[in-house]
């Protein structure tokens, strides 16, 4: 019998992790993977869209979660899966990248002595007060196979006293996706269909704790919003931890539709990357679309103070700019210049990073 192995979502930037890896796995067919979802995400934008358009099948488990405290979710997590591996045990655990859907699972198998499997491992942005900092540096911890998305993750690893018999470079699952649907998202509807004034436009993404908790700092960064849009027309998908935190400052006013800022609900995957590579500028505080713009050749203004990923910054088209209105401006009036690097391919981030997974867990589990 072919080992059995949970592959495990919970958030939006899972999905489009897990995609390419159940694709491999199922291809190599020296596993049976199954799909547990915990339902950390669960309105129809932030996760059956991206399943629907992912092409993944309906997960074996659903655990519902749903929102709460850090501890609280987490140990609803911890609760249910473990519930789940103690009636239906599978050979091995595998989870992806940082969110609290990966440690509570990776926790709850690794206490019943099922080994877990982290796919995108090593990631370091050395800021604890990051909710998926502790999350990273946990799941390592606890985990047997480490896969890595970029070589400063072996670096860090290897200096955590990480047995470097359990690291594998093997590149970027999320860009497998990215490379299998960018042509289909290219051919989609541009962001003239949402009445943007003109053709050139910014692609806004916000949604980190650091930006958008504090209302000072929400206010500050939503009227510099409006105030470049004046530049270039932005549009802004706002993730619903954004749209209610502005609700609860009384900024709601400010994330409205208009011709020069444009803000949306969450947009699906496929339309996203269209829009993604069809921009001048992107400004984001997520990991995932760093890695995105840096493959697409966009400049990317990272409204962060560090980044875990810290090749996009090398060899990659993202700049830290924090959430400083003066260096946000100066960075944005560079990119409009085309004052900005233009990029270069980065190793392993090729398209194939998923068969490597399945390569890397069929001999673990041989
Ligand atoms: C989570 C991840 C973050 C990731 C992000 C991507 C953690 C600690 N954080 O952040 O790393 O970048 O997902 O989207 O795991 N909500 C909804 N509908 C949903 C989901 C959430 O309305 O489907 C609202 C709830 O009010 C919730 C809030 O958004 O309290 C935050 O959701 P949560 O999953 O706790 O964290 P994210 O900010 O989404």
């Amino acid at each position: 019998m072919k080992p059995i192995v949970d592959l495990v979502a919970g958030a939006r930037p899972n999905f489009m992790k897990l995609a390419p890896v159940l694709r491999a796995v199922r291809a190599a067919d020296r596993l049976t993977p199954r799909i547990v979802h915990t339902g950390q995400h669960y309105d129809v934008e932030m996760n059956a869209v991206f399943f629907a358009e992912l092409g993944l099948p309906a997960p074996e488990v659903e655990l519902g979660v749903g929102s709460g405290p850090h501890g609280e979710q987490t140990a609803r997590i911890l609760e249910r899966y473990e519930r789940w591996l103690t009636e239906s045990r599978p050979d091995a655990t595998v989870v992806f990248g940082d969110v609290n859907s990966t440690v509570a699972c990776a926790l709850a198998a690794v206490k019943l002595g099922v080994p877990v499997a982290h796919v995108e491992a090593g990631l370091r942005s050395f800021d604890r007060t990051m909710p998926e900092e502790i999350n990273r540096i946990l799941t390592d911890a606890i985990s047997s196979c480490l896969l890595v998305s970029e070589p400063s993750g072996v670096a860090n690893l290897a200096r955590e006293g990480v047995n470097a018999a359990s690291v594998h470079l093997v590149g970027n699952v999320m860009i497998d996706t990215l490379r299998a649907e960018l042509d289909r998202a290219r051919s989609l509807p541009g962001a003239d269909s949402f009445g943007l004034e003109g053709g050139a436009f910014g692609l806004v993404t916000m949604h980190r704790p650091s930006n958008v908790d504090d209302p000072a700092v929400l206010e500050r960064l939503l009227r510099l919003l409006a105030e470049l849009a004046e530049q270039l027309p932005l549009l802004f998908p706002v993730h619903p931890r954004t749209r209610i935190a502005a609700e609860r400052a009384g900024l709601s006013g400010l994330l409205g539709p208009g011709r020069r800022l444009h803000c949306v609900e969450p947009l699906p995957y496929r339309q996203t990357l269209g829009l993604m590579a069809s921009a001048r500028v992107v400004l984001t505080d997520s990991g995932g679309v760093q890695e995105e713009t840096t493959v697409l050749g966009i400049p990317c203004l990272t409204l962060r103070e560090n980044t875990e990923r810290p090749i996009t910054l090398e060899r990659g088209t993202s700049r830290l700019v924090g959430n400083d209105v003066g260096r946000i401006r100066a960075a944005f009036g560079d990119a409009l210049r085309g004052a900005w690097p233009k990029g270069e391919p980065i190793p392993l981030w090729d398209g194939a990073a998923a068969d490597r997974v399945a390569g890397v867990l069929g001999e673990w589990l041989a």
